[in-house]
């Protein structure tokens, strides 16, 4: 099992992140499609990396996921695997401080995972190795007054996660299905300087078994 030959989607490619998942995917053999809402940034990535396929869309918006659900069928067909990396950050300031317009921020990347994986459930459950890995935090385990807004938006992220895992063995149990999809949270405390390990993670989604990956929480650490 590897992921030579899979096509993977990066929903917000174009961060330290999202650009570090990508070489690794394209090293390993993958064909990427890097998505991200500003075509400046993602025109950059396509000349950084050769083979990236680009595509821009707002994914906090329904119309826009749909409409670059078509355009990625038509340009690659389907998908096995989504890398999704749109996050943010607003805190501080105490309960008082946890405020709705930081909220609404915020909010923007658990409505683009719901877009996201819904627009292509179809292709994750059909894939011989469907895989979906979101990053949150692990403020989760911990929540504190100054992140309750980000910290309740990773924890609604993750139980998105838990049931996209649910959907997925009740397919794999159904007469039909396609393979053996798993949907993968991984948690961090801060990124920065862990890109690399981000990536290798990604990679390594399809060099385990799909029962053992589905519905795991995976801490990323330096070291
Ligand atoms: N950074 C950390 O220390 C840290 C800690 C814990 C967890 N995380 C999580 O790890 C993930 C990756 O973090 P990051 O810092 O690389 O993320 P990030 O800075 O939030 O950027 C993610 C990507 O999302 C894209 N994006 C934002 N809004 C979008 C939209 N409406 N439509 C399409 N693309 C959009 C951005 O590109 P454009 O602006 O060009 O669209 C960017 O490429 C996130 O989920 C984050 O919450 C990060």
């Amino acid at each position: 099992m590897s992921v030579e030959g899979r096509t993977v989607l990066i929903a917000g490619a174009t961060s330290a992140s999202g650009r570090a998942v990508a070489r690794a995917l394209l090293d390993a053999g993958a064909r990427v499609i890097a998505v991200g809402s500003d075509q400046g940034r993602i025109d950059a990535l396509e000349a950084e990396l050769p083979g990236v396929v680009g595509e821009r869309a707002d994914l906090t918006d329904g119309d826009d996921v749909l409409e670059l659900a078509m355009r990625v069928h038509a340009r690659v067909g389907d998908v096995d695997g989504v890398a999704h990396l749109v996050g943010g950050w607003r805190g501080g300031g105490g309960i008082a401080g946890q405020t709705e317009e930081d909220y609404r921020v915020l909010e923007r990347s658990f409505t683009a995972l719901r877009y996201v994986s819904r627009a292509f459930w179809d292709d994750l459950v059909a894939s011989p190795a469907g895989r979906i890995a979101i990053v949150s935090s692990t403020t989760v385990t911990a929540p504190t007054a100054g992140s309750a807004n980000y910290t309740a938006v990773k924890a609604a992220s993750e139980s998105w996660m838990r049931s996209l895992a649910h959907g997925f063995a009740a397919a794999r149990r159904s007469e039909g299905s396609g393979g053996a999809a798993a949907a993968v949270t991984f948690r961090v405390s801060a990124l920065s300087g862990l890109e690399d390990r981000l990536a290798t993670s990604v990679v390594d989604l399809w060099e385990a078994d799909a029962s053992t990956l589905n519905g795991s929480v995976r801490e990323l650490a330096a070291g």
